[in-house]
């Protein structure tokens, strides 16, 4: 039986690289170059094209190549009771937390505006904004979530966390629910996203979520684009509700040319970067499965798929 890496725009030559020195032998099929459809039975998949899942009869599996499963769930067509699953993996955690962390230093360093004032020749001190007085409200706190609290508590800011149910982590004020969603905000000067996309979290980057944030509070989006409701975000920062936004994930990707946050001064746009699947590191987990596919194991790491996580 056969592994079908189905990641049409992404380079796969290191995931062949990887599979094959940890399974050597293991069949692997590039789409679209898929050789007979019945021969596969596990499938490796970021941003496949909708429908073309119900065509293999005998998958066992299909693994996200990322962290999310929202380009699986997307797709109407999924084959059901097909397993799902997605990569958890520190290195992923590792440098989620390092975008995120440069995202609020920038911001509360203002790096930004040195950056300008040097090609100005300009020799402006300015006041930081200290790391105390900074209670950044992470949104969602699974694995990535809770990396980066603990690491921005090292560094001295006080964060909250907002997630669906309740969850206890050490030094972080958890929130939990709709209801406890405007004390949250209230309180938050940096607000992370960093929650799945669900038909739940769609949109939670609105016009109310900014007015119940502190005025000119900053917001950073490293999960999707879809939670962010573009046109409020331009609002919210020509009131100066917000003073800024750090975004790395976007509605349409790539960014199209013309699109306004390309040249708005106020936001910081990189190419849904911020977290890194290393082939190397999540090789072993793919291949675990893939095994355990073969001997009827139990998978690791399986999606929900009500849940959408
Ligand atoms: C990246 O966006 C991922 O889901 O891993």
């Amino acid at each position: 039986m056969a592994l079908m890496i189905i990641a049409p725009g992404t380079r796969v030559t290191s995931w062949v690289k990887h599979l094959e020195r940890l399974e050597p032998g293991i069949d692997i099929r590039v789409w679209p170059d898929t050789g007979a459809r019945d021969e596969i039975d596990f499938a490796l998949s970021w941003q496949h094209p909708p429908g073309e899942f119900k065509k293999y009869r005998y998958l066992k599996c299909i693994a996200s190549l990322g962290a999310g499963v929202d380009h699986l769930l997307a797709d109407p067509d999924l084959p059901a009771g097909v397993p799902l699953t997605r990569v958890v993996e520190h290195s992923m955690a590792q440098s989620m937390s390092e975008y995120v962390i440069l995202a609020v230093l920038n911001h509360c360093r203002q790096f930004d505006d040195y950056r300008t004032d040097q090609s100005q020749k300009k020799w402006q001190p300015r006041i930081p904004l200290l790391a105390a007085d900074m209670r950044i409200g992470i949104m969602g706190l699974g694995q990535l979530g809770t990396d980066a609290a603990g690491k921005l508590i090292a560094l001295g800011f006080a964060v909250s966390g907002w997630r669906k149910t309740p969850q206890t982590i050490d030094g972080v004020d958890c929130f939990a629910g709709t209801e406890a969603l405007n004390d949250f905000l209230s309180q938050t000067r940096i607000l992370i996203c960093m929650l799945p996309l669900t038909p739940q979290t769609k949109g939670i980057l609105n016009r109310d979520t900014f007015a119940k944030l502190p005025a000119g509070a900053y917001v950073i989006n490293v999960a999707r684009g879809a939670h962010l409701l573009e046109d409020d975000l331009l609002a919210a920062l020509d009131t100066d509700q917000l003073s800024g936004a750090c975004l790395d994930v976007f509605e349409t990707e790539p960014l199209p040319s013309d699109h306004p946050f390309w040249s708005h001064p106020k936001i910081t746009v990189t190419p849904h970067i911020s977290s890194i699947t290393f082939s190397r590191a999540v090789a072993p987990q793919i291949i675990e499965n893939y095994r355990r596919s073969q001997t009827g194991q139990p998978l690791l790491n399986v999606v929900d798929p009500q849940r959408g996580y």
